[in-house]
């Protein structure tokens, strides 16, 4: 059965910092970081929010937009470089703060690849008919993993989330082919060095500021402007299409410079790649669901268009889908009364989850009595 996407929600902290704030605090200009990155502000978390908390008001939108209770849902996914916690996975607090009582969850760790290898395992999973349906959620708090005084990486980075839902129909067209790639030869060209197992937390790697994005920024955009093309084509070639047949291509928001050298090599034109880049800056896994969802909320995908999402990032890793959008686009908002009942299971997500706290809380005081 093909497997299309019918849910779609996206959510950017309120905070914005521009690059005239970034000046004040590093040595940089809003000249340099615009015209070697394309990037003229980005949104930074608020103390209260996580990458748990962005991620489960995506997918709550997400939802919404599909009309499906969250105690429908069969599977989540959340594609994060920056979790919540080292165990457990950040995809488990989704699903309890969601209340979505049917799901497994789990989480992807392929840096800013991570969404579209999301979409390629949730989508070959309800394909295989094993699932009916799946939440693929990419969210990251980079701000908490910046060095706020390296200006080589401070500046480049933003934080959000972006959801889609996935779910096995009857029609045509949807999630066409994909394709995923990795070169773990590149693993510390984009990294963080310490806070695993290799270099375990202590007060010397924090003192070294070992716990921050450490990024040779001219290998990986090396890397990227033939990471880009390269899947691009290996997808459409798995799909049957051609590179002139598709409408749009979602790629990953890094850099301006990655997004027009690969229009060129491709050989289109840069309107067909969607850019938001100048306003979130790359917000690693987060980049791509966030870009498709404005890119549809702005009509700028109509029906039976072919979209590419193209990923590059840590691991070094790579990835791409192509996907025909052949099901319903945006329609009505949710009335009054709809967004009242999911306002409802929110609530009652919230009360089952404190409840099942207490039990566990009693359970245990009882056995230990
Ligand atoms: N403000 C001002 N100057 C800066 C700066 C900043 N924020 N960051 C670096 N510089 C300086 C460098 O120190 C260097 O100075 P020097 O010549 O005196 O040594 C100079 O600018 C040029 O640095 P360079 O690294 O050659 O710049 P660049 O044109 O390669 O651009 C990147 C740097 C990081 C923007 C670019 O390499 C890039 O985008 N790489 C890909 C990064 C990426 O996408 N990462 C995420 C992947 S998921």
């Amino acid at each position: 059965m093909p497997v299309h996407i019918v849910g779609w929600g996206k959510y950017v902290p309120e905070r914005i910092l521009t690059n005239d704030d970034l000046s004040r605090m590093v040595d940089t200009s809003d000249e340099w970081i615009v015209s070697r990155t394309g990037i003229r502000e980005r949104r930074v978390a608020s103390a209260e929010e996580t990458t748990a908390s962005m991620a489960v008001q995506a997918a709550r939108r997400a939802l919404e937009v599909a009309g499906l209770r969250p105690a429908q849902v069969e599977l989540i996914i959340v594609a994060t470089m920056t979790p919540d916690y080292v165990f457990p996975s950040t995809a488990c607090l989704v699903q309890d703060a969601l209340g979505a009582s049917h799901a497994a969850a789990f989480d992807i760790g392929a840096g800013c690849s991570g969404f579209v290898y999301g979409l390629s395992v949730a989508s070959n999973m309800i394909r295989s008919g094993a699932y009916a349906n799946a939440l693929v959620i990419g969210s990251e708090t980079m701000s908490r993993v910046l060095d706020w005084t390296d200006r080589e990486t401070c500046v480049l980075f933003g934080d959000g989330a972006g959801a889609v839902l996935l779910q096995a129909k009857d029609i045509e067209g949807g999630v066409l082919a994909s394709m995923l790639g990795a070169d773990g030869s590149g693993s510390e060209v984009l990294f963080i060095p310490a806070g695993g197992s290799r270099l375990p937390t202590s007060s010397e790697t924090v003192a070294e500021r070992l716990h921050y994005v450490t990024m040779k920024g001219r290998e990986v955009y090396r890397f990227a402007v033939h990471a880009v093309p390269d899947a691009t084509r290996s997808v459409l070639e798995r799909a049957g299409q051609d590179v002139a047949d598709v409408d749009m291509i979602i790629p990953h928001q890094a850099n301006q410079r990655i997004m027009d050298a690969s229009a060129k090599v491709l050989g289109i034109s840069v309107d067909k790649i969607y850019s938001n880049l100048s306003a979130y800056g790359n917000t690693s896994a987060a980049s791509i669901p966030i870009a498709l969802c404005e890119a549809v909320e702005r009509g700028l995908i109509q029906r039976d268009h072919l979209i590419v999402c193209v990923g590059f990032g840590g691991g070094l890793t790579w990835a791409a889908a192509a996907i025909r959008w052949t099901v319903r686009l945006p329609s009505e908002p949710i009335s009054g009364w709809e967004a009242l009942w999911y306002r409802v299971q929110y609530r009652y997500a919230s009360f089952r989850s404190s409840m099942r706290r207490l039990l566990r809380a009693i359970l245990a005081w009882w056995i230990k009595e």
